[in-house]
């Protein structure tokens, strides 16, 4: 926000604004990181410490970034992270997302805690690659039913989160028990495992924590959709989601929310992508501000990156328009740090960008 004008130019600006059009229970909900943060920032100070090797002369007259993951055809390797209840920050909620991710060929992912049906937020989003994020439940027939489910409204793979067996210790929200307002719903758990409507406190209860290898394996081949495994932050572990059925590994230690001084995830990439030794996409989040650190995280050995908060942000500004205008500035930013060190194509983006 230069000068007079009061249009934001950046996702820190977004950031800003949100805060004065949020209530504090949702503000404190988006913007909390377990304990003291540690990790909240580290996501941050990882990529800020990188530095970029820029090549010249190699002409950039022509960009392009468009890239596959999955098997999917991506318009830039930018996507939406899964995030829960998003009526929080307005109205539509996932559906207003959805649009926007349309609007700028975007893929998304949607939460198990949706506050929208899975649906809904299918139809505006057409034919892109979108993926399902699951929380697997005690009651494994929910976990059927909602795999069914994805697969019928066109996700192209099921996002397992493994790093919050518990939630983390949040502590800014701590003040107000976390509980929906009134009108607000786990649209995509009602009416299931025989409850008319789901609470945060009856997800809470049936969150399993049991969970397992051998629940990887299971769910690996009960779904039809390959299962992207997220939460990941070690090699040791990236190899047994391999083995154990994984199609795709998502560093993440959830945007810091789950263990604080747990790694940036940015810092975990490299021995992952070692690890994996191209036997599958790896994909990254936590952090992602600016077209610069998508840039880092590709360089590393991500295929692509999925953006959290700042979408949430783009929603409590303006909605759908501002979701938009946030997935934009991004594809902006990355196509002109691309330009600027010398990458035409995707592939041109290597390890020796980066020091
Ligand atoms: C999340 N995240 C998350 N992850 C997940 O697997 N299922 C979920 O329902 C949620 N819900 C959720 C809500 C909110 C408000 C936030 C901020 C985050 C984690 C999310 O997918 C992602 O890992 C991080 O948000 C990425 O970090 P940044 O981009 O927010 O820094
Ligand atoms: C969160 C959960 C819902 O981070 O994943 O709030």
């Amino acid at each position: 926000m230069s000068g007079n004008s009061t249009e934001p130019l950046n996702l820190f600006d977004y950031e800003t604004l949100a805060q004065t059009r949020l209530s504090r229970r949702a503000w404190n909900y988006i913007s909390d990181g377990a304990a003291d943060e540690i990790t909240l920032r580290a996501n941050r100070q990882a990529f800020d410490a990188l530095r970029l090797r820029p090549h010249m002369l190699r002409d950039v007259s022509v960009i392009d970034t468009t890239t596959s993951f999955l098997g999917a055809s991506l318009a830039q390797p930018v996507m939406v992270a899964p995030m829960a209840y998003q009526r929080l920050a307005c109205e539509e909620g996932e559906v207003a997302v959805a649009v926007a991710a349309a609007a700028t060929q975007t893929a998304l992912c949607l939460s198990t805690l949706s506050t929208r049906e899975i649906g809904e937020v299918a139809a505006p989003h057409g034919s892109l690659p979108r993926f399902f994020q699951l929380y697997m439940l005690k009651d494994r027939g929910i976990t059927r039913e909602l795999v069914s489910r994805a697969c019928a409204s066109g996700f192209g793979a099921i996002v397992l989160t493994v790093d919050a067996p518990y939630p983390g210790r949040r502590e800014r929200g701590s003040a107000d028990r976390m509980v929906l307002p009134s009108g607000l719903h786990l649209a995509n758990l009602d009416g299931l495992g025989g409850r008319e409507s789901w609470s945060i406190a009856n997800f809470a209860s049936e969150l399993d924590a049991s969970l397992s290898w051998r629940d990887l394996d299971w769910l690996s081949s009960l779904s039809p959709l390959p299962v992207i495994v997220k939460g990941i932050l070690r090699a040791d572990d990236a190899s047994m989601a391999i083995d154990h059925g994984a199609g795709a590994i998502c560093v993440s230690n959830h945007g810091g929310r789950q263990l604080d001084t747990a790694i940036a995830s940015i810092t975990a990439l490299p021995e992952i992508v070692q690890a994996v030794h191209s036997r599958c996409d790896v994909i990254l989040d936590g952090g992602i501000r600016r077209g610069t650190d998508v840039l880092k995280a590709l360089a590393l050995g991500a295929r692509a990156v999925l953006v959290g908060r700042p979408v949430i942000w783009g929603l409590a500004h303006s909605g759908a328009a501002g979701a938009q205008r946030v997935l934009e500035l991004l594809r902006d930013e990355f196509r002109l740090a691309m330009a600027l060190a010398g990458c035409a194509r995707i592939s041109d983006i290597d390890q020796s960008l980066v020091v």
